[in-house]
């Protein structure tokens, strides 16, 4: 076999966010959320909604220092011919949330349609609390009021991409956040 050249090719878009700057601020968000829940007696759910936020959910699980159980949920989000998006359960978690806090870790809020279902259907298996840690906030773009508990970073209506982000089911694995090529300010 012949040795592969790497790069194949230079990653798409320009860099929003790059690599120590995701890491700086996961670092200052797990301290804030270590305080917040340092006198809880049982350890915190980090309910990760796949699949955008898995990078996110492993860097920030190994920031924290409290206990942590790891869960998942996956939903799929529709944009019908209406502009109100509908939002369809593909996983629900597979472990009794009742009586825990729950933090939910997102990769984006951008119309606030997903997670405002997932706030209502998280709340029906009755958990002691429910918060939201989301790594990227498009406030411009916000058709739903929702809460963001902990916020990454306040970011432009632009498309992103990478960091657990995808376009077409690619570039999750990308390490910088990038902006979709055509998408430059
Ligand atoms: P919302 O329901 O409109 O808040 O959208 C949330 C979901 O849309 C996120 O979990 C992402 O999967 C997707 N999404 C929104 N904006 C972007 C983006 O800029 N890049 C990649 N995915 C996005």
């Amino acid at each position: 076999m012949n040795t592969p050249i790497f790069p194949q090719s230079a990653p798409i878009g320009t860099v929003l966010i790059d690599r120590s700057a995701i890491s700086s601020r996961i670092s200052a968000m797990a301290q804030e959320i270590d305080a917040a829940y340092a006198s809880t007696d049982a350890p915190l759910i980090l309910l990760s909604v796949l699949k955008g936020s898995i990078l996110f959910l492993a860097d920030l699980a190994r920031s924290l220092t409290i206990p942590v159980e790891l869960e998942f949920i996956a939903v799929r989000s529709y944009e019908g011919t209406q502009s109100t998006g509908s939002v369809e359960l593909v996983k629900d978690v597979s472990m009794p949330l009742r009586g825990r806090d729950v933090l939910m870790v997102e990769d984006i809020v951008d119309t606030g349609t997903t997670i405002a279902f997932l706030h209502e259907h998280i709340r029906r298996h009755a958990p002691r609390s429910v918060r939201l840690a989301s790594l990227l906030n498009k406030e411009s773009r916000r058709e739903k009021s929702v809460t963001v508990d902990y916020i990454g970073f306040d970011i432009p209506d632009r498309f992103v991409i990478g960091y657990g982000l995808d376009y077409d089911g690619i570039y999750r694995n990308l390490p910088d956040i990038r902006v979709l090529d055509g998408e430059e300010s």
